[in-house]
């Protein structure tokens, strides 16, 4: 990457880690004709007091960083490019190498042929800043939003489509996003999972919803507008790189969690029995000691759980809520078994060995995923509800609308 220029007046542009300062990603491929325009327009845009750099990450065949170079020199904000010479990961992973070098609290992900306008990066940012979300989406989906630039009904209709599709597949994750597909967002630094993210071609915004959960989330409507120049780059292999990019998401770590979730469980014996030994030892009647030795169990694997396997979902919740949820869900399983079994035996006339090993499965996989929706996932509260510090449930708000 070189720096096209270095910043005019230090006073002005501070060094990024100033408070509010804003990097602008802005991937190219081929973009010759629509750079110089795009510059100028978020030259105008871009508020003085604000610290602001502009980043256009490179993969084109043309002259593109050239002419970035060139509308670049009077341009009122530090601008560089990084040229790459392995375009991987496509528009997705060239935007992620950009969130790598970027030092600035928010980051703007635009695209560089005038469909997003400029004027509203100031407002994205703003709009994070005012409610206390982490990302903002630039949405065609809520009102006063409009997609009048998506050429023909084809591609309106192939982009409704996969919007229902993805929504569908990912209803807690895309909760209050209208448009999950959109290219035109801010995000908080430091509510990226850098090191999670594995972008697979144009849907960047979905990679960093479902891997990043950004805890709070709003939106601003936008008209989409007609390419300034050149054309589009996404194409029919692009359409099969999305449905990919689905497949992995949704796969994601699940089946691993799972198993580090059973192996937990297995060495919650070791407590259990302990404890079992002690308090018989101790004279106590073995059904009591049983419940109480249960919870030796349920806490120890409690804290490994935390530790080793949802470490970093941790802040949604109070510790002792999580506490709570956890021990409830796992003395439930407890008590679903039984009947479980009861039922496998009498109704499907299963033997007792074979109905208690599926009734043991079930109730397994039935609270790894209540343990995780319940304890560890974020529930997505609207900014414009609430404030940052409140953490009650509440529907997506004013700008949000799932
Ligand atoms: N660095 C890099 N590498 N940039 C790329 C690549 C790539 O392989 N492919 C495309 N881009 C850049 C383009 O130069 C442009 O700035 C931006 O990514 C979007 O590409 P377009 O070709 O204009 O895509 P689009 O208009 O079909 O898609 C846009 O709209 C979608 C919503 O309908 C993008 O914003 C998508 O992100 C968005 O989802
Ligand atoms: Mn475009």
């Amino acid at each position: 990457m070189w720096p096209l220029r270095a910043p005019v007046d230090a006073g002005r542009h501070a060094p990024h880690a100033a408070a509010g300062s804003v990097t602008l990603i802005i991937p190219t491929f081929n973009e010759a004709g629509n750079v110089a325009e795009l510059l100028r327009r978020l030259g105008r845009a871009l508020p003085a007091d604000r610290p602001c750099e502009v980043l256009f990450v490179d993969d084109s065949t043309d002259d593109t960083p050239a002419v970035i170079e060139k509308a670049a020199a009077d341009h009122p904000f530090p601008v560089s490019v990084l040229h790459r010479e392995v375009a991987e990961g496509g528009l997705g992973g060239a935007v992620v190498e950009g969130i790598g070098r970027a030092d600035s609290d928010w980051i703007v992900v635009m695209d560089a042929d005038l469909q997003h306008p400029p004027h509203l990066v100031p407002e994205l940012v703003g709009e994070g800043e005012r409610t206390g979300a982490d990302l903002v989406i630039a949405s065609r989906y809520i009102s006063g939003g409009s997609r009048a630039g998506l050429a023909g009904s084809y591609r309106v209709a192939v982009s409704r489509a996969a919007t229902w599709l993805t929504k569908g597949l990912f209803p807690r994750a895309l909760r209050g996003i209208s448009d999950p597909m959109s290219g035109f967002f801010a995000m908080r630094r430091s509510a990226v999972a850098a090191g999670a993210l594995q972008p697979l071609g144009y849907k960047i915004l979905l990679e960093l919803a479902v891997r990043s959960r950004p805890a709070r989330v709003a939106e601003v409507p936008f008209v989409f507008q007609e390419r300034f120049a050149g054309e589009s780059k996404s194409t029919a292999r692009e359409g099969m790189r999305f449905l990919a990019h689905l497949a992995s998401l949704r796969s994601a770590a699940a089946p691993a969690r799972m198993i580090g979730f059973g192996l937990i469980g297995l060495t919650g014996f070791v407590p259990n029995l302990a404890a079992l030994w002690l308090l018989t030892g101790a004279g106590m009647h073995y059904l009591p000691a049983e419940i109480v030795a249960n919870q030796a169990g349920v806490l120890w694997n409690f804290v490994l759980i935390e530790v080793l396997l949802f470490r970093e979902r941790r802040r949604h919740r109070h510790w002792a809520d999580r506490v709570g949820r956890f021990a409830l869900l796992a003395n439930a399983d407890l008590l679903l078994r039984i009947p479980l079994i009861a039922v496998f035996v009498a109704q499907l006339g299963m033997g007792v060995l074979p109905a208690t090993a599926l009734a043991l499965v079930t109730t397994f996989v039935l609270r790894f995923a209540a343990t995780e929706a319940l304890v560890y996932l974020p529930r997505r509260t609207s900014p414009a509800d609430a404030s940052p510090a409140d953490a009650s449930p509440a529907e997506p708000g004013r700008h949000t609308r799932s």
